[in-house]
C-alpha cells in the first residue's frame, strides 16, 4: 500500500520534469541558428541586469517587443540585441498595405502535397513562379529565362539542397566548400553540421589553394560587410553557388541583372518576410535542380504551399507598388525601405564620425538601374571596428548592453563586430543613442 502514494508521486515529478524539459528545449531553438548565433552572450547580459526571460524570448516578435520593453525603454540596463538580423524594419510599411498583402486560405486548399507534377520542382506553386519571374523584370536584378525555379523553406534550404546537388555523386573525399573571409557566419556550422560524407567546410577562399573540385559561396552584397563581390578562387573546377539575399536596391545599387549557374534569393531579406520561410533558386542546369528538388523531397516533402501563396501575394504587392508609383500615396516598397536605410545609414555615420573609438566601412556609388541614379550601398548589417585597444569588440559593447556578433564568427579579427540594421525603430533609436555615450574605454 505505501508504495502507490510513491509511485504516483514520482510520476507526478516526472511528468512535471518532461514539460520543464520540453520548455527549455523550445525556448533554446528561438537562439539556435542565424536566430540566435550570440546565445551565450545573451544569456550573461540577461543575467548581469535581471532581465526577464519571457521578454527576451518576446523580442523575436517585434509588436510584442514594442509592448513588453517599453518599461525599460531609455534605462541604460535595458539590453538592445542586434546580433540577429531579423528584418523587422519593414513592418511599418506592411502595416500600410492592408487588403493588397493579405490573402485568405479556405480551409479546403492546399490539401494535396503536389502542385505541379510537371514540373521539375514538384511543389512550386505557379503564383509564386509567376511573381518571383515578374519581381525579377520589375527589379531588373537577376536573369531569369532559361532557368529553373527551385522553391525552398528559406535560402538556407536551399543552400543545403545546392550544396547536396553540387557534390560528386561517388567521391573519395567530402568536396571543399569555401568563402571568402569575412563571410556569413551560418555557412561553416550549416555545412558541417550534419558531418555530410558529400562535403565538408574549408574556409576562407583567399587562402585556398588545392586542387581538384570545390564549390565556392559568392555572397553579394556580403554579409557582414556590405560589399559587393565576385568569385575568389577562380579555378576551372570551381562550382558557384551565389548568394543574393541582399541585391535588392534598398541596399544596393542594381547595376545589372544577375546571371550565375545558381543564385539563391529570399523573401527575408527582400521584403521583409522572415517568418514565412521562402527563399527560392535560379537554376541552370537541369539535373542541378531535379537534384535540389530531390533534397527538398527527403527533407521536408517539399515547402508549405501557404506560404508560398502567401508570398506570391508579398512579392505581387511589392511589384504592384513599383508599377504604380507616381504619387506620394503609393510609395513604392523600395522607395520606402530606401529611404529607412538611408536615413538609419546617415544617423550612424554622423555618430561614429564622432568617435575615436570606432570605424565603418567606406563604399563606393554606383548606377542604380533601378532608382535611375547615382547611388551608395547602405547595407543591411554594420561592420563596426573598435580602434584603438579594444582587442575584443563584441565584449566591449557587451558592457554597454549592446549585443553583437563578433568578427570571429565571421573568419575575422574580434576588433571587428556586425549589428542589424534592420531591427525596429525603437532599437536602433536605442542603439544610437547608447554608441554616442561610449566616449572612452
Ligand atoms: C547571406 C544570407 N543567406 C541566407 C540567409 C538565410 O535566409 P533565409 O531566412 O531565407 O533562410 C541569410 C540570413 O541572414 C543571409 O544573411
Amino acid at each position: 500500500m505505501a508504495k502507490i502514494p510513491n509511485t504516483v508521486f514520482s510520476l507526478r515529478h516526472f511528468l512535471v520534469l518532461s514539460l520543464a524539459l520540453n520548455v527549455s528545449f523550445i525556448l533554446r531553438m528561438f537562439y539556435d541558428g542565424e536566430v540566435g548565433h550570440n546565445n551565450s552572450s545573451l544569456n550573461r547580459a540577461k543575467a548581469n541586469n535581471n532581465v526577464h526571460k519571457s521578454r527576451v524570448v518576446m523580442s523575436s516578435t517585434s509588436s510584442l517587443k514594442n509592448s513588453t520593453c517599453k518599461d525599460l525603454t531609455g534605462s541604460k540596463n535595458r539590453i538592445i540585441n542586434l546580433d540577429h538580423g531579423d528584418p523587422t524594419v519593414y513592418e511599418r510599411f506592411w502595416r500600410q498595405t492592408g487588403d493588397k498583402s493579405t490573402i485568405i486560405i479556405p480551409g479546403w486548399q492546399s490539401m494535396s502535397y503536389f502542385s505541379d507534377v510537371s514540373n521539375i520542382c514538384w511543389f512550386l506553386e505557379a503564383e509564386f513562379a509567376k511573381e518571383v519571374v515578374r519581381l525579377h523584370r520589375v527589379v531588373g536584378n537577376a536573369v531569369t529565362e532559361g532557368r529553373h525555379i527551385v522553391v525552398g523553406t528559406g535560402s538556407s534550404q536551399l543552400f543545403l539542397a545546392a550544396l547536396y546537388a553540387l557534390s560528386p555523386n561517388h567521391a573519395s573525399q567530402p568536396i571543399n566548400v569555401v568563402c571568402a573571409s569575412p563571410y556569413y557566419s551560418s555557412y561553416p556550422s550549416m555545412t558541417d553540421y550534419l558531418k555530410s560524407g558529400l562535403y565538408k567546410w574549408a574556409g576562407d577562399a583567399d587562402s585556398y589553394e588545392k586542387d581538384g573540385p570545390y564549390i565556392e559561396l559568392v555572397t553579394s552584397p556580403n554579409n557582414p560587410d556590405g560589399h559587393v563581390r565576385k568569385s575568389k578562387v577562380n579555378r576551372s573546377q570551381g562550382l558557384l553557388v551565389h548568394d543574393l539575399a541582399y541585391y535588392w536596391p534598398q541596399y544596393t545599387p542594381i547595376s545589372s541583372p544577375s546571371d550565375h549557374d545558381l543564385t539563391l534569393f529570399t523573401v527575408s531579406k527582400s521584403t521583409g518576410h522572415a517568418g514565412m520561410r521562402i527563399g527560392w533558386a535560379l537554376v541552370k542546369d537541369k539535373e542541378v535542380a531535379k537534384k535540389m528538388t530531390k533534397f527538398i523531397e527527403l527533407n521536408t516533402i517539399g515547402v508549405s504551399k501557404d506560404s508560398q501563396l502567401r508570398a506570391a501575394k508579398i512579392l505581387s504587392a511589392v511589384s504592384d507598388s513599383c508599377e504604380q508609383e507616381n504619387s506620394k500615396e503609393n510609395e513604392s516598397f523600395f522607395k520606402f525601405s530606401h529611404k529607412v536605410m538611408a536615413n538609419r545609414w546617415k544617423q550612424l555615420r554622423e555618430v561614429v564620425h564622432h568617435s575615436e573609438l570606432f570605424s565603418l566601412s567606406q563604399f563606393s556609388p554606383a548606377f542604380c538601374n533601378f532608382f535611375n541614379r547615382v547611388l551608395e550601398p547602405q547595407p543591411a548589417f554594420v561592420w563596426l571596428k573598435c580602434e584603438g585597444n579594444v582587442e575584443d569588440c563584441e565584449s566591449f559593447l557587451r558592457a554597454h548592453n549592446i549585443i553583437t556578433r563578433s568578427g570571429k564568427h565571421f573568419g575575422v579579427s574580434p576588433k571587428y563586430v556586425r549589428i542589424s540594421l534592420l531591427d525596429t525603430d525603437e532599437n536602433f533609436t536605442q542603439f544610437l543613442d547608447r554608441l554616442s555615450t561610449i566616449q572612452s574605454l
